[in-house]
């Protein structure tokens, strides 16, 4: 993998599939994350729903498609052309995609009844972290859902360089808790396709695969609600 570090990341770049990864990126499984799906059969989410940091978004678009208003906000502006692409081809009228940095965006105050974070969170450099945190915080409404699914510590090699900034349970309490309610973090597996991954395939990764030969990498689900006392002037 080229000499690069999550910090220094060019998305657009693994989006346009410029070298970084062999292919498309190995986040890119063609569904949301099934852990994600199972929130959205459950009912668990309101509209509307931010889905932060989309990619291609098959969060947004699996939630149009069961009815709810979703909005996708990502960075590289190539997957937010697929996604928008997506929507069309699939009449989702009530899925919206825009570009915007995460950590800054403005413009959604009070809108949304839930937040998702379907492995953003470990894709944002550590400072990145809190301004991340008041945007989502912003953008929900009193009440609202968050959830986030995150890579745990130990899924990749340590020597890895260019790999995600992957958490420990008491450091994503720290961290989410300044500004949601924690309800609850658990474990909670994410597919990648590791093919993509140079060096990875060849591993003898501690971890199953799915039926698809995806594997599930050891991550957390954490749940979170927007207080009514606001935390935002911690
Ligand atoms: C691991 S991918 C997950 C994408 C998508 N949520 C999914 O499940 O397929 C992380 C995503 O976060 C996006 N991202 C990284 N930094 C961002 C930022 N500052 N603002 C918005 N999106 C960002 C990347 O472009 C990438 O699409």
């Amino acid at each position: 993998m080229a000499a690069m570090t999550i910090e220094s990341m060019d998305w657009d770049g693994a989006y346009r599939e410029d070298g970084l990864f062999d292919g498309p990126p190995p986040w890119n499984i063609g569904e949301p994350q099934p852990v994600i799906a199972d929130l959205i059969e459950a009912g668990a989410l309101r509209s509307d729903v931010l889905d932060a940091g989309c990619g291609h978004g098959e969060v947004t678009l699996a939630l149009a498609a069961a009815g709810y208003t979703a909005v996708g906000l990502e960075l590289s502006d190539t997957a937010v052309a697929a996604a928008q692409h997506s929507a069309r081809q699939r009449g989702l009228h009530n899925a919206t995609f825009a570009q915007a940095d995460i950590t800054a965006f403005t413009g959604y105050d009070d809108r949304f009844s839930s937040v998702v974070d379907c492995t953003l969170f470990h894709a944002l450099p550590v400072d990145k972290r809190d301004a991340y945190l008041r945007s989502v915080h912003r953008s929900a409404a009193t009440g609202a859902d968050y959830y986030v699914l995150v890579f745990a510590k130990g899924a990749y090699p340590a020597d890895m360089t260019s790999k995600p900034n992957e958490v420990d349970a008491y450091e994503l309490h720290a961290a989410v808790g300044r500004y949601f309610d924690i309800d609850f973090i658990r474990p909670a597996p994410i597919l990648a396709k590791v093919e993509s991954l140079p060096g990875l395939p060849h591993l003898k990764l501690p971890f199953d695969r799915d039926a698809l030969g995806r594997v599930q990498f050891p991550g957390y689900l954490l749940h979170a609600r927007k207080g009514v006392i606001s935390r935002t002037a911690k």
